[in-house]
């Protein structure tokens, strides 16, 4: 067969080896050839694309980011653009195409699939917010890049007994904000899923202070916000699927924190570094067997499926199964994390 693949949205580690898994099996065991789409639906609205082998992934497996590159075009916003992706498919001879991507670039693909495109799904996302699969590939190296973090802000926040506010990623679900305080041993979370009340974090700081733990750490997900809506960042910005670009709430809260307080605050934005650099061995582990488990399903004809993680075993699920529903922080989780919460 003749098999494309495209990689989508915000990068993320591990892309790399969910193509490198795809080309292998799909060269050395079913006999395929193979081809890249460069930056997402992009190249294949305009018909940028690579010869790819098993050879244009030596070396991959450690690397960061995609070697096909990404981007956010939604060939559904474009004029004719179902038509021209289509078009290119069929132009190129693709039997079938592998979208490596989040909620967005596989919401596309669950559309196209519907129309008939030969099309197989993998979530990607260090978001971890697609209901159809237990995890995404990345989220776990984004989880250790912010525990990383938090690390070393403790050693400098108890030096200067300051309070340090970690703004980190995963837009509208707290998945990144309650695994890392979980790990890092944060003194509060602050996620979207529980709008939270200044004054209860400044408290929580307070009763820390008048025990003589003066430094805190405090770890907020860019999607988080305030209660009484006493501060707003959002920037009014859009991508080409209608998300809000976030980030900025961090620095807002630390001022808040600090004058309320009186105590000094820093923000730290760990923003694009948690989706760049070397995948952790989970997460090759993981992209490596979705990327097996898409070329399987491609040569079983099980187009519109989606590959997921659950109970430990990979299954193929419907695409339209990965769109439907954001996937939240789970309350008991939070509940684990609460426990911790000013201590
Ligand atoms: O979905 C992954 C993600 O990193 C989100 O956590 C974040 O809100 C968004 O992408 C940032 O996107 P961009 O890099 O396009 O600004």
């Amino acid at each position: 067969m003749r098999i494309a693949m495209l990689t989508g949205g915000g990068d993320c580690p591990g892309l790399n080896a969910v193509m490198r898994a795809v080309a292998r099996k799909g060269q050395a065991v079913y006999g395929d050839d193979l081809l890249g789409f460069r930056d997402g639906w992009r190249g294949v609205l305009e018909d940028d694309a690579v010869e790819l082998t098993i050879d244009s992934f030596r070396g991959t497996l450690p690397k960061g980011g995609t070697i096909l590159g990404s981007s956010r075009t939604n060939p559904y916003k474009v004029d004719g653009g179902p038509e021209r992706v289509k078009a290119t498919l069929a132009s190129r001879g693709v039997d079938a195409l592998v979208a490596i991507g989040g909620e967005d670039t596989l919401g596309v693909a669950s559309r196209l699939a519907a129309e008939g495109v030969p099309v197989v799904g993998v979530p990607k996302t260090i978001d971890n917010d697609l209901s159809a699969t237990e995890l995404t590939f990345g989220f776990d190296t984004a989880v250790q890049i912010c525990v990383d973090a938090i690390d070393r802000l403790h050693t400098t926040a108890e030096s200067h007994d300051r309070v340090m506010v970690v703004e980190v990623m995963g837009r509208h679900a707290g998945h990144i904000a309650t695994w890392s305080a979980i790990a890092g041993g944060a003194t509060i979370a602050l996620i979207p899923e529980q709008p939270f009340d200044v004054d209860e974090v400044c408290d929580v700081i307070r009763k820390r202070h008048a025990r003589g733990r003066y430094a805190s750490i405090v770890v907020i997900a860019e999607g988080a916000t305030p209660k009484e809506g006493s501060f707003s960042v959002a920037s009014g910005e859009v991508d080409a699927f209608g998300h809000a670009r976030l980030g900025g709430i961090g620095d807002a809260l630390a001022g808040a924190i600090e004058q309320r307080t009186g105590y000094e605050t820093r923000a730290v934005v760990l923003g694009h570094v948690q989706r760049g650099g070397t995948p952790t061995a989970f997460d090759r582990v993981l992209s490596t067997r979705f990327g097996i488990a898409a070329v399987d399903a491609i040569h079983d004809g099980d187009f519109g499926a989606m590959v997921a993680l659950r109970a430990g075993e990979i299954v193929r699920v419907p695409l339209e199964e990965a769109t439907t529903e954001l996937k939240l922080v789970d309350p008991d989780l939070y509940d684990v994390a609460k426990v911790f919460f000013g201590s």
